[in-house]
């Protein structure tokens, strides 16, 4: 049987181009220097697209020259670089990378939850400038009688609210729908939320439903003693209205992993002493990514099979038989 044509948009890891180039003819777009003359002679043969959050969005652009592709294969749970509505009129499949990286983004959340209310990153720094020998560490804010409150308690919220067990604090989730079975308290709207709790952890969808949710009138609401924690997208903050915010005082502090326009991060944050930047490195750890590696090659794998693809997105047009 002849082997299926898969497009490559951008480098990934060895663990994807070793299976792909075994079981597929792998047709890899960013060494193409004709890029158009390329797609208009291959892109009716292409299949199947294996595609990163990190590589730009798949748009109509990217589908037109692909007339009889099946499926698209992305690389993290995260989809919103994929134009799923143009997909699903097309009937292209459509998978992402969901559970394989809970725990380890969860992981990272915590961590950067402490770094933040505990200044570990600024203590490493103090000390290194050899300023502990003038005088110690200034003490820090704490994790200590918080509220925390959950924006987008799914697969990694939960991982996050079960860590969070650990720490004897309260916890609580908003999000569009109350959940069953579900013991932390729900707030139906988030600037309730953002009024009874002093954490907020944001882990949604990033995307046009969620874009620019945490607003000015939240992080007012949040208030002066308040940190946000942003591990879901950049877009789902205004990031304009947190600078201000952190310049103010309107609330206390930030720990970010995510940014509007990635890997750009405004200079005016970059800043600000008290807050702590990572760069979106939650699933960053060799294992975890190799796990979503070998998926986005799996699904491709099983979909091309005729086993159907393993992760679909919900807004794909697959319905398992
Ligand atoms: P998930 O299981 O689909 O959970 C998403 C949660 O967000 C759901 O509980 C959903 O609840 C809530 N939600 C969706 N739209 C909302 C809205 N408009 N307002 C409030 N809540 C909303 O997804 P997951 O696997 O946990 O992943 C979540 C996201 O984390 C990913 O999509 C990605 O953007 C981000 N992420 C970031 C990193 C990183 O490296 N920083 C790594 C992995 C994932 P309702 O449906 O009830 O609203
Ligand atoms: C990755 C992510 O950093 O899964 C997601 O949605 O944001 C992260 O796990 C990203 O996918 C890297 O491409």
């Amino acid at each position: 049987m002849s082997k299926a044509d898969i497009l490559m948009t951008a480098p990934m890891m060895p663990v994807v181009m070793d299976a792909l180039d075994k079981a597929f003819n792998l047709h890899k777009l960013w060494e193409q220097t004709d890029r158009e003359s390329f797609l208009r002679e291959i892109g009716p043969r292409i299949r199947g697209v294996a595609t990163s959050t990190l590589f730009g969005r798949m748009d109509a652009s990217l589908f037109e020259p692909l007339p009889n592709l099946e499926i698209v294969s992305s690389f993290g749970v995260g989809y919103d670089n994929v134009d799923v509505t143009e997909a699903a009129k097309r009937q292209v499949i459509v998978t992402n990378t969901p559970d394989v990286l809970n725990d380890e983004v969860a992981d990272l959340t915590l961590g950067l939850l402490l770094a933040t209310l505990r200044k570990i990153p600024q203590a490493d720094r103090y000390l290194r400038a050899g300023q502990w020998l003038k005088a110690s560490f200034p003490l820090s804010s704490t994790l200590r009688e918080r509220k925390v409150g959950i924006v987008g308690l799914g697969r990694i919220g939960k991982a996050i609210a079960r860590r969070l067990e650990g720490f004897d604090v309260s916890i609580a989730y908003h999000g569009r729908t109350r959940q069953e079975g579900v013991s932390y308290t729900y707030h139906p709207t988030l600037i309730g939320m953002a009024e009874a709790c002093d954490v907020l952890i944001v882990i949604t969808p990033g995307g046009a439903g969620t874009k620019h949710l945490i607003n000015a009138d939240v992080l007012k609401a949040l208030g002066p003693t308040g940190v946000l924690i942003n591990v879901a997208r950049g877009s789902v903050v205004d990031e304009q209205a947190l600078i201000e915010a952190l310049k103010s005082g309107t609330i206390l502090t930030a720990g970010l992993d995510v940014y509007d326009d990635e890997p750009r991060v405004p200079q005016e944050l970059i800043d600000i002493e008290h807050v702590v930047l990572l760069p979106h490195i939650a699933s960053g750890s060799v294992h975890t990514r190799n796990a979503m590696g070998q998926l986005v090659a799996d699904n491709l794998i099983s979909w091309f099979a005729g086993k159907g693809p393993l992760t679909p997105v919900s807004e794909t047009p697959y319905t398992k038989a």
